[in-house]
């Protein structure tokens, strides 16, 4: 066999061999490296966990967060601007790398993201969007198709007559988003003259309360001819339709609602509450732990598109809601695991769950 194919051949292995070692340390590089790039600490700033659907973004949020291994801190703000900022503080002083921020008031919590560009720390405005400030992402549903959905299927079952509206909090970007998707819907029925807007009210804390009251007064004020109510949300809605059962009008007038809250699928199975929408909080609450995590690591998270807060361009991410009624709460809500059929049953009485099958079929 000639000398130089006998080089040749050990060449070959020995440049492998090299080759083979150089590959061998960059993956044990890069997996010291992994191992001591320091886990992302979350701070998350919520505005309240006095409604259902909070808690179960808090859950989420974290459970995803134990999943990619990132710290996460949790910060309730029982409703108030003053501590929510003060909230923000502690945890940028605290270190974090970066806020997923759910804003009780969408203009005051500028000031969080002021304070946290500071420090090079960026922001997530989670489900609401936080104004006029340069937030580094907008994560949310599509909200001004959720009102467009909630008048879709109330028009469907009164299409004519009084609309009352009932609107969430001013402070919160998104009640004034729903209730520009309920007016847009309602635009052709109202030209028609079929429906005519007779009250809109807003609740400053999307209380049940504050639904309750201000239903009640429109019913009084017109003398109970009121067609529908158009409810931001379920909370809100469980009040509009303790004042029409108090006029026996509770399943006669069409009510919309919003959160898929335990209690409204109860209401929509009875046929108190028209509807509601569905929004999976599952794949909101991952999507937004994992940009969070690339944000705090210096990497650009994908978007599908960029929106205005008033004077920033922020990248966005728009998940689609989805109309729920009697017809397919079983396929969405209930297949989804948002709430098992064994959960619904131990909240309706004996009888009204086969009812309610036997009735869809
Ligand atoms: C909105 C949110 C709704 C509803 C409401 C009251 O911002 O999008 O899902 O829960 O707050 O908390």
């Amino acid at each position: 066999m000639n000398t130089y194919l006998v080089i040749n051949k050990h060449m070959g292995f020995l440049i492998k061999a090299v080759f083979l070692s150089i590959l061998a340390s960059c993956l044990a590089l890069s997996l010291v490296v992994r191992s001591e790039e320091k886990p992302v600490h979350i701070g998350l700033l919520l505005d309240n966990l006095k409604f259902e659907r909070w808690q179960r973004d808090s859950n989420l949020l974290q459970a995803r967060a134990k999943e990619v291994d990132a710290k996460i801190t949790v910060k309730d703000a029982e409703g108030s601007d003053d501590l929510q900022l003060q909230q923000a503080n502690e945890l940028l002083d605290a270190g974090v790398n970066v806020l997923i921020v759910v804003p009780h008031d969408a203009d005051k919590a500028a000031a969080i993201v002021q304070a946290a560009q500071k420090k090079g720390v960026p922001v997530v405005s989670y489900d609401r969007l936080i104004r006029n400030s340069p937030a580094s992402l907008y994560i949310s549903f599509d909200n001004v198709q959720v009102g467009k959905l909630q008048v879709s299927m109330v028009l469907a079952a009164a299409p004519e007559g009084n609309y009352f509206l009932l609107e969430g909090a001013p402070s919160d970007n998104n009640a004034h988003q729903f209730e520009k998707g309920q007016k847009l819907g309602l635009q052709q029925a109202e030209s028609a003259g079929r429906v005519t807007i007779a009250g809109e009210s807003w609740c400053r804390q999307w209380s049940r309360a504050e639904g309750y009251e201000a239903t009640a007064a429109a019913l009084k004020k017109a003398d109970g001819k009121i067609a529908a109510v158009v409810a931001a949300n379920d909370e809100i809605a469980g009040g509009a339709i303790q004042a029409l059962s108090e006029r026996k009008l509770a399943g006669s007038v069409p009510v919309s609602g919003q959160d898929a809250d335990l209690a409204a699928v109860v209401r929509v199975i009875r046929g108190t509450q028209t509807m509601t929408v569905y929004k999976p909080l599952g794949p909101l609450a991952k999507r937004a732990v994992d940009a969070a995590v690339a944000l705090a690591r210096g990497n650009k998270p994908t978007t599908s598109e960029t929106l205005t807060n008033g004077s920033y361009s922020v990248p966005a991410i728009l998940l689609q809601p989805i109309a729920v009624d009697q017809k397919n709460l079983g396929g969405t809500v209930i297949s989804d695991g948002f709430h098992s059929a064994e959960e619904i049953k131990k909240v309706l009485a004996p009888g009204e769950w086969d009812k309610f099958i036997a009735r869809k079929r």
